[in-house]
């Protein structure tokens, strides 16, 4: 397991996403929704679509591009055109930082 520290709890403000670069190359979205913070894979599992510029709806993340929206709890895709989950990573806030706990390796990401 590794520990990847993604963004200071700050830049993540109550209602908002935003993309954390893991190694520069690796995106993840990470929100905040009511306090409550969650990561996924940060581009939408349908075709390449950075999700930061979509829209927070709720428990949900709705892809700008085609507008599927996904569950930010299982990563499930709600609305077509999107057939497969976003991958959802294990959050911890630690320190007024936010990490993911994750397999060695690679991330998961459904595409
Ligand atoms: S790229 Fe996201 S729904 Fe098509």
């Amino acid at each position: 397991m590794r520990r990847i520290d993604l963004l200071a709890l700050s830049e993540v403000p109550d209602g908002t996403l935003t993309m954390a670069w893991v190694d520069g190359v690796e995106p993840v979205l990470v929100s905040n929704v009511g306090g409550r913070i969650r990561a996924a894979q940060g581009i939408c599992s349908h075709e390449y679509f950075e999700l930061d510029r979509g829209f927070l709806t709720g428990d949900t993340v709705t892809c700008a591009l085609h507008l599927s929206r996904f569950d930010l709890d299982m990563g499930d895709p709600l609305d077509p055109p999107a057939d497969l989950p976003l991958a959802i990573y294990d959050v911890v806030v630690e320190d007024g930082r936010i990490l993911i706990e994750v397999p060695e390796g690679p991330l998961l990401v459904f595409e």
